[in-house]
């Protein structure tokens, strides 16, 4: 069942995406050679806690931490480790979320520790302008198809390509709602797009081919073939008057 947020419902939810996008932020600039991800979780987490919010990827079907950060060809889920120091060059995807007042915020960015190779920053780069490219498409009247091909005709035509597996999803009083949001698809099909639909658009895009493998650990997600894996998401309310990014960041 695909719910339409009241705006009463919406200034809710804006909060916890304020608080995601700031707890983002936070880990994000934190990103350095040294850092472990247990430290960038940690910060993360307070963040959050500190502004009245509670970590929902916590206990999300038993997941044990507030953020996943997945490193290089890992593309989603890797779990925040004290043993996993950040090095010079490598790409850093952090993905995490707040639950405030009983709704939810969900966002995510691919971050550079040091100086990276230029084919990784053109990844994290074409993997960002992806998540616009769909934001844009999550237009009233539009399908939720328009946003998948928007996302999968970009990065395509920058010879990079995107994750079948995990797709985007509707957010609000969980979580996952429906619908999904796959990262491709054909413009015209699917749901139908609505005012006070929320989304989590969130392409996944690897520079090599689009399969993944899952770890022995059960949560993390690496490109098959080894290539580099980067990561961007936003929530989305879609207004009458086009989409609004909700995981906007004021620190
Ligand atoms: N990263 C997922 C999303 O963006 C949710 C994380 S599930 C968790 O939808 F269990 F890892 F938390
Ligand atoms: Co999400």
């Amino acid at each position: 069942m695909i719910v339409l947020k009241t705006g009463r419902e919406l200034k809710i939810m804006r909060e916890a995406c304020r608080i995601s996008a700031g707890a983002l932020k936070t880990a994000g600039m934190a990103v350095e050679p040294g850092v472990t991800t247990a430290e960038l979780d940690k910060l993360a987490e307070d963040y959050i806690l500190s502004q009245g919010g509670v970590p929902n990827f916590k206990n999300y079907q038993g997941y044990p931490a507030t953020a996943c950060i997945s490193v290089n060809n890992e593309v989603i889920h890797g779990i925040p480790s004290k043993n996993r120091k950040l090095k010079q060059g490598d790409i850093v995807s952090i993905d995490l979320g707040a639950e405030f007042d009983g709704y939810h915020g969900d966002n995510a960015a691919t971050f550079a520790c040091g100086d990276v190779s230029a084919e990784a920053k053109r990844l994290m780069d074409i993997t960002e302008q992806s998540l616009y490219k769909g934001i844009a498409a999550a237009v009233s009247g539009g399908r939720i198809g328009d946003i998948s091909a928007a996302v999968q005709s970009f990065v395509e035509a920058n010879d990079f390509s995107v994750v079948r597996k995990f797709v985007g999803h509707g957010i609000g009083t969980s979580l996952h709602e429906a619908p999904e949001v796959p990262n491709f698809g054909t413009a015209g099909r699917g749901v139908r797009l609505m005012p006070g639909m929320t989304l989590a658009i969130e392409p996944m895009v690897n520079a090599g081919g689009y399969d993944v493998k899952i770890m022995p650990d059960g949560w993390t997600v690496l490109t098959k073939d080894g290539s580099l894996s980067a990561h961007f998401e936003h929530t989305v309310v879609i207004t009458n008057d086009g989409p609004r990014v909700l995981t906007l960041c004021e620190v």
